[in-house]
Order: C-alpha cells, then structure tokens, then sequence
C-alpha cells in the first residue's frame, strides 16, 4: 500500500493531569476524505494542533508524508492546509486582495492561482467585494480558498462549519464533497455526523481521548439507521472506558 498522508502513532497529549488524547493511531491516504468524531472535549482540536506543529505530544508521533511532524520541526507542513476556527482576513480589502496578500507567503502562487481557487469554492463573482460584506458562509470558503492556495496535499478542517447557519453549512458541504471529488485528501473534524456521512469514506470515533471505533462509515452503518445512531450506540457502550 501507498505510503499514509497522515500517519499518527500512538499520540498522546496530558495538559497536566488531564488526558486530552491517548494512543492515538490512524494512518489517512492520499485521496480519502478522513472524518474525526467525537462528542465535546474528546480531543479533536488537541489532536490537529499536535497533526500542525502547534503542540507537542507527550508520547507518540505524528507523520506527514513520512516527515515527522513537530513544533520545531514542520517542513512537511508545506504539504498541509488548515483550517482551524474563524479564519481572520482584512474586512476592507476584497477577497481576492487578501489572498493576494497571502500568495506572497509562497513563491510557487500567482494571481492566477488565487483566481483559479476562488473560483474552486464558488467566490468567483464576489472576490472583488470586501470581506466585510461576506456572510459566514462565505468567509469560511474563503477560510478554504486560502488553505488550498498552494495546493497542499493534505487538507485538515477542525468544524468547518461551526458556527453557520443551515445555508452556511451547506455551502461548506457540497465544497468539501467538491473537493474531496477532485481528489483532495481531508482529515475533517466535526459534530455533523449527517454531514460526515455524506463526505467522509472512513471515520475515528473518539471519546475521551481514546478512538472507541475506527473504519470505513459503510461499516459502521450497518444495522443501523444512520452515522448518528451508530455514533451514539458507540459513545454510550464506551462511558467506563
Ligand atoms: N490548553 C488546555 N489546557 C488544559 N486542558 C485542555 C486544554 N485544551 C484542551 N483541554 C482539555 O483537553 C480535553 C480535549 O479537549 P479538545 O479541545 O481537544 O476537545 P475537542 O474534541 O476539540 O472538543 P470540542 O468538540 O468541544 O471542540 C478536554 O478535556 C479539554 O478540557
Ligand atoms: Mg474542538
């Protein structure tokens, strides 16, 4: 098999005494869009913090591409695109002005590609207006076009559509099914298990920094009625974990 995108190894992060993540270990390939589940507080922000260099795990490791990942050591990040939280942009230059801006970060993008991903998550026609007339929806498609600009091969999402309201949402969705379509590889943290069913080939359940079940979602699925029953079914069957 093909060398994993991401790899995690038995990572676990301890703020003091409290288990944020433990033994963490799941391998994402090249074109596969990778859900991460979990209810609140489970640890999936700890872990893409640790998957982007920004914390250091207690034990265990994190590998892009093969590159071991750590916050002083991230040239493998070059390969990566995030997007964690509300991403911030200047509200009185344009879309387009702000990824100019952000081009500049990298010799390889030209105005040219800041067209060409614009035009990817569907803000062609606005990307001469001001940020500050965007809706949240549309700032969050910005939030992507500035994680794709230079096409990374690895694309890590904590909720991206936290926050939005249902039409929001659904601009993110049907974006991320159109990039995963285009064969863009997604490791994507979230709570809308409707939505991760739809995008997602396979997924991680975790629960209280622990994965309490990993596998495709077709797995998962049956006997079920959806992603939501069995996510449940599998939370409640772990609470002594
Ligand atoms: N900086 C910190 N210091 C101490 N404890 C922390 C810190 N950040 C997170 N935690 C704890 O680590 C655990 C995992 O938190 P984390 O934010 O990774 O979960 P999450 O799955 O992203 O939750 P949510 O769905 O609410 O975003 C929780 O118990 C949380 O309280
Ligand atoms: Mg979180």
């Amino acid at each position: 098999m093909a060398e994993p995108v991401l790899r995690l190894q038995r990572l676990t992060k301890y703020y003091g005494v409290v288990r944020a993540v433990e033994n963490l270990t799941l391998e994402v390939y090249e074109g596969e869009c990778f859900g991460f589940l979990g209810p609140n507080g489970a640890g999936k922000t700890t872990t893409i913090g640790m998957i982007l260099g920004l914390l250091w795990p207690t034990a265990g490791q994190v590998q892009v591409l093969g590159q071991r990942v750590t916050p002083t050591h991230t040239v493998a990040l070059r390969q990566v695109g995030a997007l964690v939280g509300t991403p911030g942009f200047y509200p009185y230059l344009s879309g387009r002005e702000n990824l100019r801006l952000l081009a500049r970060l990298y010799p390889e993008v030209d105005d040219a590609r800041v067209d060409q991903v614009l035009e990817q998550v569907g803000l062609a026609e606005v990307g001469h207006r001001k940020v500050k007339g965007y809706s949240t929806g549309m700032k969050q498609r910005l939030g992507l076009a500035a994680a794709l600009l230079h096409r990374p091969r690895l694309l890590v999402l904590d909720e991206p559509t936290n926050g939005l309201d249902p039409v929001g949402m659904a601009e993110v969705r049907d974006l991320l099914r159109r990039l995963v379509g285009q064969g863009v590889t997604v490791f994507l943290s979230s709570h809308l298990l409707h939505e991760v069913e739809q995008v997602c080939d396979r997924v991680a359940i975790l629960h209280r920094g622990r994965i309490v079940a990993q596998g495709p979602v077709a797995d998962l699925l049956v006997g079920r009625r959806d992603l939501e029953e069995a996510f449940m079914a599998v939370v409640q069957s772990s609470q002594t974990f």
